[in-house]
């Protein structure tokens, strides 16, 4: 069976978007930096979702992380997006995981070829910054330009979001 986009907000036939934003979220933070990004961009819009969706229990979600970070995992998609190779830019969000990208987003990079694409990582944490999920992106992805990422305190995300104005506008995309 062909799998379905998750979400969209733009019906491609009549109004085709170049760029997409593809976030995973797990508590919410964001998906709200994603969707103020989304606001900015007029992309269309993709949540990155695992087929079976992790626990809400915090510490069980901690290690669950751990323990496929630790297997180098590729737990499966719950959805892929129709039309990848349609898109040059592709914004990708998601909070930083034991001091990388989740697995569920290196899954979706497996899945999603992005050799020749620009992609622009941008990311909440607890502190930990964007640039220490880089390296394994980089690996899965050796053919994607990474533009400068940006990194935005999970907890204050609601207060922080004309720092991606700032940084999507120096993006120079
Ligand atoms: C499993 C797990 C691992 C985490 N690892 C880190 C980490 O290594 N460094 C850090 O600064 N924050 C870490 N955090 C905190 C999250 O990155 C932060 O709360 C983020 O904003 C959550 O985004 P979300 O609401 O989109 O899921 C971790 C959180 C969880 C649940």
């Amino acid at each position: 069976m062909k799998a379905q986009p998750i979400q969209k907000s733009a019906q491609r036939d009549t109004n085709f978007k170049s760029t997409p934003t593809t976030v995973f979220s797990w508590s919410g933070h964001t998906l709200t930096a994603a969707q103020h990004l989304n606001d900015i961009v007029d992309a269309d819009f993709f949540r990155i979702e695992p087929a079976e969706p992790y626990t809400t229990n915090y510490n069980e979600v901690v290690d669950v992380a751990q323990a496929e970070q630790n297997a180098n995992a590729r737990p499966a998609l719950a959805q892929t997006v129709e039309d990848w190779d349609s898109y040059s830019t592709i914004y990708l969000g998601f909070p930083v995981w034991w001091y990388d990208a989740p697995q569920i987003v290196k899954t979706f990079m497996d899945a999603h070829e992005c050799t020749g694409k620009n992609v622009a990582v941008f990311s909440t944490s607890g502190g930990s910054s964007t640039e220490s999920c880089l390296g394994s992106l980089r690996a899965i992805a050796p053919g994607a330009t990474f533009t400068r990422s940006v990194t935005i305190d999970g907890d204050a995300a609601s207060s922080q979001l004309t720092q991606l104005d700032t940084w999507q506008a120096g993006l120079g995309l």
